[in-house]
């Protein structure tokens, strides 16, 4: 049955390049699902975009001195030029200054607004005593009130991954000047979040099924749920639709509010485009649509506490009720997939510590599917998982290369030398069916694996089936059957069936490689298709263009099911699939990341 499917991958912030840590969670893992999901008959809108509010962007405007739309402008083409690297393929990466996306925000408050879920408070805001500017909460430093850690900032603890409030700060302090802030009054909007105590309560109570990490935080969630503020002191964001404070130049809504309203807005923004600007109601109003969201679990909160209390309060369904806002009945998330964190010897990868492997260096020197094959056998899914170039060295030679680009090798080279064309098989023997029903097999139990966003099982089941082959072909010898060359044929037959298939199992894994393999195998037309980056006018803004990443997926040839190898195909001669890594760089890591002694 054919699902609508919307992929929702966490926004990146404008700030910098990509480094591997952030593609490993999310990027990767989402493109494997979305093509899988593609390839097995659903409908997919995979969309994301680059979060281009709130102070991580200004922190950098700062410290590059532009401004922070000229901030943004930057590192969202860098962002989406990567993301097209890697072969992600978005139906709509766009970002967060569109006029679409403003439009979106302000109605799904006025929604929420409408319906009593916004409060106005009067909170203590700090104040930069140098420069009597008010200083965001990211810009405070101090003890976390809830573990102790040191370097917890005004907003966050990443020791312990709660918000926090920067006036609860223990001994709190400038991180621009060290300097002590002064705490004012200020008024901000809250969302009153006890107001979906027992709704949220009773929507999380349903998700037994959500991944370790996102249960065992969720658990405690609702019990103790305050107002959170979702506005700022800050000149910055989108402007907040209320009288009274849609001209104040200092109140902007707060980045979070507005970056996971991008998932839907996106989705509007998609549909826009499309020529039908209601398209986007088959993934947000049909019950029966699936919304997976892929994020770093530093993320959760927002996307199974504070996102689903926004669409709860916008379809009236909070525990005060009220009516459903502009866009109907909004769906909630139906997955959380939440990945761990990729470390570099036990540091998180973080640009000020120095440890710092980039996307763009990284897919200059080794392409993107050693990338992608890392990241999914070996990547952060389930725990924590330090990268090294030794292991991922062991990756790419022993597996890729060893095993699935020398099977490929192996069977088309003798088919290609001995008979120029797919051989026509005679009567199978027992070897030959089992290698192919366990190929033929593996389709559902991969496939099982992806639907439930299991990565790792996934292509580990998946390159049995590689192992299996290449076993085959040492135990059946093709090379030593010259008299026999009607089982030599069938063998050979055999052996490129079960590469077809490999290679449709392996294709979201491996969407470039396995258009090679499509071709090496005569196949013609687009088998794995490709995201492209396009200038486009911004809906509302006149004289804006924006660089999106998007694409055509419907001409893809891939299917999900073992599609049978036609005799008399004329075959091409391979070159090798993936070359391999000279074994130095285990220890000394390629120029620009140096292993350092
Ligand atoms: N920019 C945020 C981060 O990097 C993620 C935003 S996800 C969204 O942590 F939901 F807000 F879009
Ligand atoms: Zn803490």
């Amino acid at each position: 049955m054919s699902t609508p499917v919307l992929t929702a991958v966490a926004w990146p912030y404008a700030n910098g390049p990509r480094h591997i840590g952030h593609v490993s969670g999310i990027g990767v893992p989402s493109d494997v699902f979305s093509r899988y999901m593609r390839m097995s008959g659903h409908r997919v809108l995979m969309v994301s975009g680059s979060d281009e509010h709130g102070t991580p962007i200004l922190v950098q405007a700062d410290k590059e001195g532009l401004t922070p739309q000229q901030t943004a402008d930057k590192y969202h083409r860098e962002i989406a030029e990567e993301l097209l690297g890697l072969g992600v393929t978005y139906d709509l990466y766009t970002r967060t200054t569109t006029g679409n996306h403003y439009a979106v925000v302000q109605q799904i408050f006025l929604a929420l607004h409408r319906n009593g879920y916004i409060i106005p408070k009067t909170t203590t805001g700090a104040v930069s005593p140098s420069t009597g500017r008010t200083l965001p909460d990211r810009y405070i430093e101090g003890t976390c009130p809830i573990c102790g850690y040191d370097g917890a900032r005004g907003d966050q603890c990443d020791n312990c991954g709660n918000q926090l409030d920067a006036a609860d700060l223990i001994n709190p302090r400038s991180r621009i000047n060290g300097e002590v802030p002064n705490f004012v009054e200020t008024e901000h909007l809250f969302l009153d979040l006890p107001g979906f105590t027992e709704t949220l309560g009773k929507w999380l109570s349903t998700k037994t099924d959500w991944r370790p990490n996102v249960l065992n935080f969720t658990r405690n969630l609702v019990e103790d749920m305050r107002p959170r503020p979702i506005t700022r002191d800050l000149d910055w964001g989108v402007p907040i639709p209320l009288d009274g404070w849609r001209d104040q130049p200092m109140k902007r809504f707060y980045v979070w509010f507005d970056a996971v309203i991008g998932y839907f807005s996106a989705s509007v923004e998609w549909a826009r485009r499309s020529g039908d600007p209601d398209a986007w109601q088959a993934w947000w109003n049909d019950p029966a649509a699936q919304i997976v969201h892929f994020m770093g679990k530093d993320n959760i909160t927002f996307h199974a506490q504070i996102w689903p209390a926004l669409l709860l309060g916008h379809n009236g369904q909070g525990d005060r009720g009220g009516e459903p806002g502009p866009y109907g009945l909004l769906n909630l998330p139906t997955e959380i997939a939440s990945s761990e964190f990729l470390t570099m010897s036990g540091s998180k990868f973080s640009t000020s510590r120095g440890t710092v492997i980039y996307v763009r260096d990284f897919l200059r020197e080794f392409g993107p599917d050693t990338l992608r094959y890392f990241i999914a056998a070996a990547g952060p899914e389930t725990q924590d998982v330090d990268f090294t170039w030794e292991e991922f060295v062991r990756r790419i030679n022993f597996e890729l290369a060893n095993e699935w680009g020398n099977l490929v090798n192996r069977a088309v080279s003798m088919a290609h030398k001995n008979v120029g064309a797919v051989p026509r098989p005679a009567t199978p023997t027992a070897a030959d069916e089992q290698l192919k029903s366990l190929a033929r097999n593996a389709f559902g139990t991969v496939g099982g694996h992806l639907e439930r966003s299991r990565f790792r099982a996934a292509i580990n089941e998946a390159m049995r089936v590689v192992g299996a082959a290449n076993k085959y072909l040492s135990d059946q010898e093709p090379w030593k059957l010259k008299d026999d060359l009607v089982r030599r044929d069938t063998v050979l037959h055999t052996a490129l069936q079960v590469v077809k298939d490999a290679n449709t199992l392996l294709t979201p894994f491996l969407p470039h490689s396995a258009q090679k393999v499509h071709e090496l195998l005569g196949g013609t037309g687009t088998w794995a298709a490709q995201p492209e980056l396009r200038e486009v006018d911004d809906l509302d803004i006149a004289g804006r263009v924006n660089p999106v990443l998007t694409g055509d997926y419907t001409v893809e040839k891939a299917r999900w099911e073992s599609t049978p190898i036609e005799p008399g195909v004329p075959l091409n001669k391979p070159t090798p699939l993936f070359a391999k890594l000279d074994p130095k760089l285990s220890e000394t890591g390629p120029e620009w990341a140096p292993i350092r002694g």
